[in-house]
């Protein structure tokens, strides 16, 4: 009946005007034969895992671990093109990197890496603003380009919170190194970003720390309502109330230090604060939208991008080296010579010249990406790749970086940790090719910090912190692991996740 009732209802439309039901039976039809298309082309890409059984056996074994899914597909299916089923919905294409240049050159238009965020981090509901311009363009344009000229200040500041954190103890002492440096992380990221009014003081701590993992839990929170529960529920989760709720208090402690910058700045006599705080101030007259204007929510967002990202490097740098303790030395001596060179002074050129480290910590990545797939983005327009292979609007695509990572055609011997693999291949390699081997550098080969126009904007200034610190801790402090482990902690790896265990300790003993 219901069907039948449909068509009366429409009826007086085709007697009025046949030519409508005529365009509107195309459209149906147009309809029709793309989705049945969609379907059969998404059905003519492989999907990893397809032996495990079905779709909730593919999730699980994602959710417990998508390494070896990521790893199998990549090297099973040789025109680098496969499905692989995530605990999310979107239907998620995996691409190999040989494809990048091409996609680089679409607009974000036709891929968008917003759309990606705001579908996996549930941004309608959580709130999340993925479009702030401001951020990158500032990080880009103002932050890296001052690092050289902010780098013996920022070193101090370092020395100063490490005293703080980290005292140097006559006795081998226990320390919870990741909580710890999640401390120093935010201290030293805060004094760059907010200022010296704020960066130390435990609000700010609080919220730059915890903000990220509110966002996780009110992500997951919403991402376990079925979908059309979400508009009516999400905002009566206790996760999103305490959302909003830090989002309330962050505004009331750091609008105050907005004002009175602000006010300043109308008055100012030439001395400026020279920090990220500043430069956004500065900048607002060209990001008139409201994102961009809300510096309290910048803020956040900028915590959220550093914060747990540069400590999670830093914490598997600790666990190597105290595993590995054949590098301390290595390192230690190259941090000694460079501060030597530079009057005792940890300046960009001291930094830069210690490729050892660089290529240590670059090696620290490869092996425990943050993230085993980069380069998220959402296919809002059909695209062709050169291979022919049709991929329709609506699915996301990701590159596996984890498994190029561990590809032994690029990295030989690649499950074993080597240090010094990165600083050979600068020093043996050919001269043209010795930037592809930086922790900074973003290539097909190297895809921790994603690729492209979207590649991360604030990687230089991560790879100069973590380098101050593991440098003034290697100067001030031997370090092993605690309980007499004598392996490396193993990592956490769940979904497309893989985290340093953040329940373990290592002792630390200052030099004499
Ligand atoms: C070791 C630490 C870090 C890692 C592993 C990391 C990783 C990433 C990755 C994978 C992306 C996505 C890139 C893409 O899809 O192409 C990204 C984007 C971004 N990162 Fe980082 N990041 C780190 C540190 C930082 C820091 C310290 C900042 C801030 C100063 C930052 C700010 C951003 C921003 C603003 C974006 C978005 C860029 C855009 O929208 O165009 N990140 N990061
Ligand atoms: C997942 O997608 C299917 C089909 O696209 C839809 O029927 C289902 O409701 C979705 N489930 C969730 C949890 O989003
Ligand atoms: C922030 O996180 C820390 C560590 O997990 C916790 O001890 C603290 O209570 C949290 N603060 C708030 C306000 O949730
Ligand atoms: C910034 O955004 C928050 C959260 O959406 C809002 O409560 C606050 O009023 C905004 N602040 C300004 C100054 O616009």
């Amino acid at each position: 009946m219901a069907i039948s009732s449909v068509w009366e209802n429409t009826d007086w439309i085709s007697r009025a005007t046949p030519l409508v039901t005529i365009f509107l039976g195309a459209l149906t039809a147009a309809w029709l034969v793309q989705t049945g298309l969609n379907y059969a082309r998404l059905a003519a890409i492989p999907i990893v895992g397809a032996d495990l059984g079905g779709k909730e056996q593919r999730r699980q074994a994602y959710l417990a671990g998508a390494r070896k899914l990521y790893n199998d597909g990549y090297k099973k299916f040789k025109n680098g093109i496969f499905q692989i089923t995530t605990s999310r919905n979107a239907t998620i294409i995996v691409l190999d990197p040989k494809f990048l240049p091409e996609l680089n050159k679409l607009p974000n238009s036709v891929l968008s890496m917003e759309k990606a965020v705001d579908e996996s981090m549930e941004t309608k509901y959580t709130k999340i603003e993925t479009h702030v311009p401001i951020a990158p363009n500032t990080i880009t344009g103002k932050l890296t380009p001052a690092l050289s000229r902010l780098s013996s200040k920022i070193s101090q500041e370092v020395e100063e919170v490490l005293a703080l954190e980290l005292p140097p103890s006559e006795n081998w002492q226990e320390v919870s190194i990741h909580h710890k440096l999640l401390r120093i992380v935010a201290m030293v990221s805060g004094f760059v970003f907010i200022g010296p009014e704020l960066s130390r003081t435990e609000k700010y701590l609080d919220a730059a720390i915890n903000y990220t993992l509110e966002v996780m839990q009110a992500q997951r929170a919403v991402s376990e309502l079925k979908p059309w529960m979400r508009p009516f529920f999400s905002s009566r989760l206790p996760q999103l109330k305490n959302l909003y709720k830090r989002l309330a208090e962050a505004e009331d402690f750091m609008q105050p230090v907005i004002n009175q910058r602000k006010a300043a700045a109308a008055n100012a006599d030439g001395d400026k604060p020279d920090d990220m705080m500043q430069w956004l101030i500065d900048a607002l007259p060209k990001y008139p939208d409201a994102n961009s204007q809300n510096l309290t929510k910048v803020q956040l967002g900028l915590s959220f991008a550093a914060i747990h990202t540069t400590t999670l490097t830093a914490t598997n740098a600790f666990y190597n080296l105290a595993a590995m303790q054949e590098y301390i030395p290595i390192l230690r001596e190259e941090a000694a010579e460079a501060l030597a060179e530079n009057d005792g002074i940890l300046t960009a050129r001291a930094l830069q010249s210690m490729k050892k480290m660089d290529s240590f910590l670059k090696e620290t990545l490869r092996m425990a990406p943050a993230s085993m797939a980069s380069f998220q983005r959402k296919v809002l327009r059909p695209i062709t790749l050169s291979n022919g292979q049709h991929i329709p609007a609506g699915v996301t695509i990701e590159m596996p970086a984890v498994s190029v990572n561990s590809d032994p055609t690029i990295f030989p011997d690649p499950l074993k940790f080597d240090g010094l693999r990165f600083y050979n291949l600068r020093q043996d390699g050919p001269k043209e090719s010795a930037a592809l081997h930086q922790f900074v550098s973003v290539n097909p080969n190297s895809l921790t910090f994603g690729y492209g126009r979207h590649a991360c904007p604030g990687r230089f200034f991560a790879a100069n912190e973590i380098k101050m610190i593991l440098t003034h801790v290697l100067l001030n402090h031997d370090m092993k692991l605690a309980d007499g482990a004598t392996e490396r902690y193993p990592n956490i790896e769940f979904a497309s996740m893989s985290i340093p265990d953040p329940s373990k300790k290592l002792l630390f003993k200052a030099r004499v």
